[in-house]
């Protein structure tokens, strides 16, 4: 087997990755396409067609990794599970996000907080609308599929930083655990709250679902399952809702083909989640050792499948850089693959390419950049960390 000595992941430093992953991960690519990243503390998988192709074998490549941070913040989820007991789960999950529930039971309360959030600002001309539009809407939305209708929108933003934080706080930083246990308790506050009354009156929510299933959850499972979904089900719509916007009012050729024609917000959609992937690397580790993408990979060997590499892989998509809704229709891997793909994805694509970009440039006129530069960050999440715009009021 030809083995490479993976040397270039070890000048890599997190900040870089942070700041703009894309040229490095373009160098491994073409270098060592699985290279060990000490500073990562994993190998970091990132064409194409090995993510493809390690999705395929969840057998070898585990999504349980030990000492995962994420079991202390949150429990054992379902992300975290292989096999018969992850499908166990996702199987009571799965009728709330089903695209026919999505349709013609989320979809319109979807439209209702995004002209209730547009009606409190439209008459103010300006605003940051990653603060005053995205966020809300993508935390206003998860806690109406969860459910969780008791609890405030800032709140779970707030739980939300928390327990992310939680899951990479690898330094052991004391505040940050405080702040996820805190998190984590007013998780479970508010499930007090809501189960007993779902458990009498069921309903499409998730926290419903996993009550009601023909095999129901316990009450831990449910546990670690909202807090995974609040941890992780909350940021990528509000980042592709914040990108997506960007990405439009950059492009005023590709902004004014989809005003004039509502099907291509599908492909905003899409290639806003390929161009900038809101989930940028997910862990998994082998449960044996093995040979991908000319890299030997020893049994317990910690992975970052690198899924914002794969949708720049220059092998699959051409001028991967470039956002481009006409571009040539290839498959991206911004929601993943395999058993654990994303389950929220017709509510994602709903939400966000249906109704919540269309709402914004249709509502907003003129909608355009203020002068403030939009900033850009992170690696494992990315997306734009403001988003200034002005409109004509
Ligand atoms: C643009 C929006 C979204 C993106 C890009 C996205 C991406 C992903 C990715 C990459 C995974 C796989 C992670 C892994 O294998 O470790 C995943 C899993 C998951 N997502 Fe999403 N997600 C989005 C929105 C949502 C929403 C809105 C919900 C819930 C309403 C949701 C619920 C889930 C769940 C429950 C899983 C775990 C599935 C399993 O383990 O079987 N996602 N998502």
């Amino acid at each position: 087997m030809d083995a490479k000595v993976a040397k270039p992941g070890e000048g890599i430093r997190l900040s870089d990755l942070w700041n703009d992953p894309y040229p490095i991960y373009a160098k491994l690519r073409r270098e060592v396409p699985v290279a060990w990243v000490p500073a990562a503390n994993r190998y970091l998988v990132t064409r194409h067609e090995d993510i493809v192709a390690l999705e395929r074998q969840p057998e070898i490549f585990s999504a349980d990794e030990e000492n995962s941070l994420m079991k202390r913040v949150m429990g054992h989820t379902l992300l975290r599970k292989d096999g018969p007991s992850h499908k166990r789960e996702r199987v009571a999950c799965e009728p709330a996000l089903r695209p026919a529930t999505v349709k013609n039971h989320w979809m319109p309360e979807f439209r209702r907080i995004v002209d209730e959030l547009i009606d409190g600002f439209i008459t103010d001309g300006e605003a940051d609308l990653f603060d005053r539009f995205a966020a809300p809407c993508a935390a206003l939305s998860l806690a109406r599929m969860l459910g969780l209708t008791n609890v405030d929108q800032k709140d779970l933003r707030e739980w939300s930083q928390a327990m992310m934080d939680g899951t990479g706080n690898y330094a052991d930083d004391p505040e940050v655990w405080r702040r996820a246990e805190a998190a984590s308790s007013g998780v479970d506050a508010a499930l007090d709250e809501v189960i007993p009354y779902l458990s009498r009156n069921p309903d499409q929510s998730l926290v419903s679902c996993m009550l009601h299933a023909d095999d129901p959850l316990s009450r831990e499972e449910i546990a670690a399952n909202v807090k995974v979904i609040i941890g992780g089900g909350l940021n990528e719509p509000r980042d592709a809702i914040a990108t997506g916007a960007y990405a439009l009012l950059s492009n005023p050729r590709q902004r004014a083909a989809v005003e004039a024609d509502f099907a291509l917000w599908r492909l905003v959609f899409e290639e806003t989640i390929r161009w900038v992937a809101p989930i940028g690397m997910y862990p998994r580790q082998t449960t044996r050792e093995v040979e991908l993408g000319g890299t030997l990979l020893p049994k317990g060997a910690r992975i970052g499948v690198v899924l914002a590499s794969g949708n720049r892989d220059e092998t699959v998509f051409e001028n991967p850089d470039v956002f481009d809704i006409h571009r040539a229709k290839k498959p991206h891997v911004a929601f993943g693959g395999g058993p654990h793909f994303c389950l929220g994805a017709w509510a994602a694509r709903v939400q966000v390419g249906e109704v919540a970009l269309p709402a914004l440039f249709g509502r907003l006129k003129n909608l355009r950049l203020a002068d403030e530069p939009v900033r850009f960050g992170g690696w494992v999440f990315r997306g734009p960390l403001n988003l200034p715009c002005r409109w004509d009021a």
